[in-house]
């Protein structure tokens, strides 16, 4: 029986995750490598500086602790760039309408994201307040695929997590879903995400009456 809905953001309710393509792309471009989409799998769901470190071993470049915090920087004005652009028409069809059907059958619903930028994306699309509890970035301490960020929205939702239900895009999110010991929807494509409980191409595919089906 699930009580709770944990969405993740990046991907799932919004296609951020191709914002934080095009900025880590422009910087392997910058530093003379290309990163493909299929690099982009690994960066999804792990912190700046985490993802900074895979990007960097992807093309052999070596940066002391003061040059990786000047390149995730620039990565980041970059993607910021992106985010003052958008607009709620945004959000994936569909998935207000899904929230509103959970909360409506009274399960809680969470944001868990590894963004230190979720709190301004979710205000651009003007949906901040349909989350109960929002965690970010800046409150935990290990990155997906470890299930303390998963954790602490349970926590905080004071929901146990065998109740909790995760939607996730990214492969470190699934495993950090599952590491919490909750069910997980995967967002994506069937070949990375098939750890899964169930994978779906568009989040809202999934619908209310899937519950009971996990
Ligand atoms: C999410 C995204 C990752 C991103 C991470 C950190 O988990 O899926 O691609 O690297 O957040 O985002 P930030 O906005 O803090 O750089
Ligand atoms: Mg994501």
């Amino acid at each position: 029986m699930i009580k709770a809905c944990i969405f993740d953001l990046d991907g799932v309710i919004v296609d951020t995750a191709h914002y934080h393509f095009l900025a880590w792309k422009r910087l392997a471009h910058e530093l003379g490598f290309e990163l493909t989409p299929a690099d982009n799998e690994k960066l999804k769901g792990v912190s700046r500086m985490k993802s900074l470190e895979i990007v960097l071993d992807l093309g052999g470049v070596k940066a002391s602790d003061e040059e990786r915090e000047s390149l995730a920087s620039r990565k980041n004005i970059w993607f910021q760039e992106y985010v003052e652009q958008m607009a709620p028409e945004e959000i994936f069809p569909g998935v207000n309408q899904l929230i509103q059907d959970f909360k409506a059958n009274g399960l809680k619903v969470g944001l868990a994201s590894s963004s230190k930028n979720a709190r301004t994306v979710i205000r651009r699309l003007g949906i901040a307040d349909e989350f109960q509890v929002i965690v970010d970035g800046t409150m935990i301490v290990h990155s997906k695929p470890h299930p303390e960020i998963f954790l602490l929205t349970a926590q905080m939702l004071s929901v146990a997590p065998e109740y909790c239900l995760v939607f996730e895009d990214a492969e470190a999110g699934v495993e950090a879903a599952l590491a919490a010991g909750m069910r997980c929807v995967g967002v994506g494509n069937q070949q990375h995400l098939h750890l899964a409980n169930r994978v779906v191409a568009k989040t809202a595919q999934f619908q209310l009456s899937d519950l009971t089906q996990l």
